[in-house]
């Protein structure tokens, strides 16, 4: 099959059914995912009702993906939450619940697509950090840290899967206007700002600029990378 198989997480609303729109509008086969049901229509669409975390469910959507279509070209590990807050206020259950989705999810799905992958020997995984983790953000450590891990697991994935001829990276957003960070403080988010060596909200083509990137052929030679924008960096 000639078209483009690429699986987003995290596509009902915000970075994930923007990017959804994007790779429909360049011809791909896109297959999302979220835990709610999604409102986009398109025939070269589908959606899977699923949490990121749960290890049967996302097993059975790759499952029914590779007997589709034999083949997932592009992942994109988009889905995630956010806990802002100060640690002292901060209860387990959420630390758990933010790991769980960003760090299990990422996992789960990185494992399972990446199967597929390296039995066509091809495949570009692109997973979602944050410039929270370099920045050190106060009010958000759980989030940060979950990040963080995902850049481990973005790095440490690239070597695993590198002889497969699957390249795994990552990007790091600056804040974006989605639902997950509407409830912020104006002076937070002008403090964030302040701190980038850009000082401008992120937008959704910045994104979508960085991921044609990473998946683009000329960009076999590209791995274990973690992209920031608005030139933030450790
Ligand atoms: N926006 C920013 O400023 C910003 C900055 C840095 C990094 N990021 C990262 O960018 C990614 C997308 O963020 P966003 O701003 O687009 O967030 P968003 O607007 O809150 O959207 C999150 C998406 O993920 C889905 N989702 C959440 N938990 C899920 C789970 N357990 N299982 C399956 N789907 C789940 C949601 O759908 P359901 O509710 O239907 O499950 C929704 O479609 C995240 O990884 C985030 O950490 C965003």
């Amino acid at each position: 099959m000639n078209k483009k198989v690429m699986v987003i997480t995290g596509t009902r609303k915000g970075i994930g059914r923007y990017l959804s729109e994007y790779y429909l509008g360049k011809n791909f086969i896109v297959i999302g995912c979220s835990r709610s049901e999604s409102d986009l229509k398109h025939e070269k669409y589908e959606h899977f009702c699923l949490d990121v975390a749960d290890e049967k469910a996302v097993n059975k959507m790759i499952s029914a993906i590779s007997k589709k279509y034999g083949k997932i070209d592009y992942l994109i590990n988009n889905a995630g939450i956010a806990s802002m807050n100060h640690s002292l206020l901060t209860p387990l259950s959420v630390v758990e619940k933010v790991f769980k989705t960003n760090v299990f999810g990422t996992f789960v799905f990185c494992r399972e697509a990446g199967k597929i992958m390296a039995k066509n020997k091809f495949g570009r995984i692109i997973n979602f950090a944050t410039i929270a983790t370099p920045l050190k953000m106060e009010g958000e450590s759980v989030y940060a840290a979950s990040k963080s891990a995902i850049e481990s697991i973005t790095k440490i994935l690239a070597k695993e899967f590198s002889t497969y001829n699957i390249t795994v990276n990552a990007i790091g957003p600056t804040p974006i206007y989605t639902d997950l960070i509407k409830n912020v403080p104006k002076e937070k988010m002008d403090s964030l700002l302040n701190m980038q060596t850009i000082n401008r909200y992120g937008e959704f083509d910045d994104i979508s600029n960085v991921i044609d990137f990473f998946i683009s052929d000329k960009s076999n030679f590209i791995t274990g990378q973690v992209i920031f924008l608005g030139g933030v960096s450790y």
